[in-house]
């Protein structure tokens, strides 16, 4: 459905869920995930219904993804980093206990 304009941009590799993914520098997670075909990204916490990225600019939080172990992260607002270790939400995830500072 989504296509990148440059595919030999994307010299970055990001896995999701054990699959590899090429992603562009300066990308967000959410952009990497959908030109790579992911249809869903999460499963809700009640029924369990797949939702995946919609309004890309951090209001709707369908795009929540466990990010390198830390769950809760909406990938529509992440940068994508070379060797991003990304996992399916599945669920409602604990908190982070606060920062001290
Ligand atoms: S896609 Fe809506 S908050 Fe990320």
């Amino acid at each position: 459905m989504f296509h990148r304009i440059n595919p030999q941009a994307a010299t970055l590799r990001l896995h999701f869920d054990g699959t590899e993914i090429p992603a562009t520098e300066g990308e967000t997670v959410a952009a990497a995930l959908l030109t790579a075909g992911s249809a869903s990204v999460r499963d809700t916490p009640v029924r369990g219904t797949p939702r995946a990225p919609y309004c890309m600019m951090g209001i709707c939080f369908d795009c929540l993804v466990e990010i390198d172990g830390v769950p809760n992260r909406q990938a529509c607002m992440t940068q994508v980093r070379d060797g991003m270790v990304i996992a399916r939400q599945r669920g409602a995830r604990a908190p982070l206990p606060p920062t001290s500072a």
